[in-house]
């Protein structure tokens, strides 16, 4: 059977009860569940707030547009952000027409905190961290830079769902932190994430944001007797359509309980992983950083003459991932190709093996057999 790189396990029966209450009640849409699953959220991080969102690259978008608009900054102005990561998080800094400035990563393969100090100009507003594969890298260290040079912090927490640093769950370092639960992360719902600010003006905002700038949502339109006004709402802004569902959350919610026991899993495959490419000199395997449970989302090795590996892999249908390609390579940001090459040649290089719930010793033992 093959082995793919990505198989999310779903709690079939009671995610369908989850969703038959919405289906009783009549109400799919923004609210109910939407508004348990934040305040599960919160409760599960301890994050101050939090915004149930259709995916990460909207909760990313709102993160930026938020600080952008609340703190004045100008088209142009500069993002410190990385090369290797998915490109939402390159892309949503374009839709605010602000300009993303690369910086190159370190041995985690997250933002190198030293690279980033030499990237700072007078028009640095922000820097955008990625925790790849659900490490926190020298997270530490950025936030020090961010408070020093006056910066703003915004965490692609997408793979961190579960992340602890210095023992909590990771979040409360940045301004913002955006989550991932599309359909192949650790809390896989279909497409949705939680963005998640520390100020509670902005989570004020960016609910409102979420829903198109109306001032009141339907639910609480629905909820609160306001007499015969209750339809009457203000548009005071320009908003997107980018709130999540109550569908979508009641999987969320079902998920939610098994995240801990899922994240145990993937650490003790990737313990695994670890003892079984021991002396292995044709794979270097990337470290967890100091303070960091990772929630494992990816088990990243960096190979030499990749694709030629992967061939040998396919040939065996076994399927792995590559997170990511440096994405100086893409004609958006071709403009900084060259300037960060750890990044570039980690892209040559990376593998990401098979790492979901349905795994046993056997097939990491096949997996890693094709790599000697
Ligand atoms: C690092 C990173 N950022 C952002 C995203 C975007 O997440 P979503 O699909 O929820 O928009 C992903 C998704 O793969 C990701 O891996």
């Amino acid at each position: 059977m093959a082995i793919n790189v990505f198989v999310p396990s779903f709690h079939t029966d009671e995610i369908l009860e989850e969703i038959r209450e919405c289906l009783d009640k009549g109400w799919t849409g923004l609210g109910f569940k939407t508004v348990a699953f934040e305040e599960a959220w919160k409760t599960y991080t301890g994050l101050p707030y939090a915004h149930f969102v259709n995916s990460n690259t909207s909760g990313l978008h709102l993160a930026v547009y938020v600080l952008k608009n609340k703190f004045g900054w100008k088209e142009g102005d500069e993002v410190i952000t990385t090369p290797l990561t998915f490109v939402s998080t390159n892309h949503v800094i374009l839709y605010e027409r602000l300009k993303p400035v690369f910086a190159d990563v370190d041995e985690y393969l997250c933002l190198d905190p030293a690279d980033i100090e030499k990237k700072i100009t007078k028009r640095t507003r922000a820097v955008m961290y990625v925790g790849i594969g659900g490490n926190t890298g020298k997270l530490d260290q950025v936030v020090e830079l961010c408070k020093k040079y006056k910066l703003k912090l915004i965490l692609d927490a997408a793979h961190m769902a579960g992340t602890k640093y210095h023992g909590k769950h990771v979040g409360n370092e940045a301004d913002v932190t955006v989550f991932s639960f599309q359909a192949v992360k650790n809390l896989p719902t279909a497409d949705s994430g939680m963005i998640c600010f520390q100020d509670p003006e902005m989570d004020a905002w960016v609910r409102k944001l979420s829903w198109l700038g109306i001032s009141k949502d339907t639910y609480a339109r629905f909820n609160k007797n306001e007499g015969s006004y209750k339809w009457r709402y203000d548009v005071p802004d320009v908003g997107f359509k980018y709130h999540g569902n109550s569908v979508i959350a009641a999987i969320g919610l079902v998920q939610l309980k098994y995240l801990e026991e899922d994240n145990r899993k993937r650490n003790e495959l990737a313990a695994l992983y670890d003892e079984l490419l021991k002396g292995n000199s044709k794979v270097k395997t990337i470290p967890v950083a100091p303070h960091c449970y990772s929630a494992r989302h990816l088990y990243q090795v960096l190979v030499e003459n990749r694709d030629n590996v992967l061939q040998h892999f396919y040939d065996q249908d076994i399927y792995p991932g590559v997170h990511y390609w440096d994405n100086t390579d893409y004609p958006m940001y071709h403009y900084a190709k060259g300037t960060c090459m750890t990044a570039w040649e980690a892209g040559e290089r990376l593998i990401s093996l098979p790492l979901h719930l349905n795994l046993f010793e056997k097939d990491l033992e096949f997996v890693t057999s094709l790599l000697k």
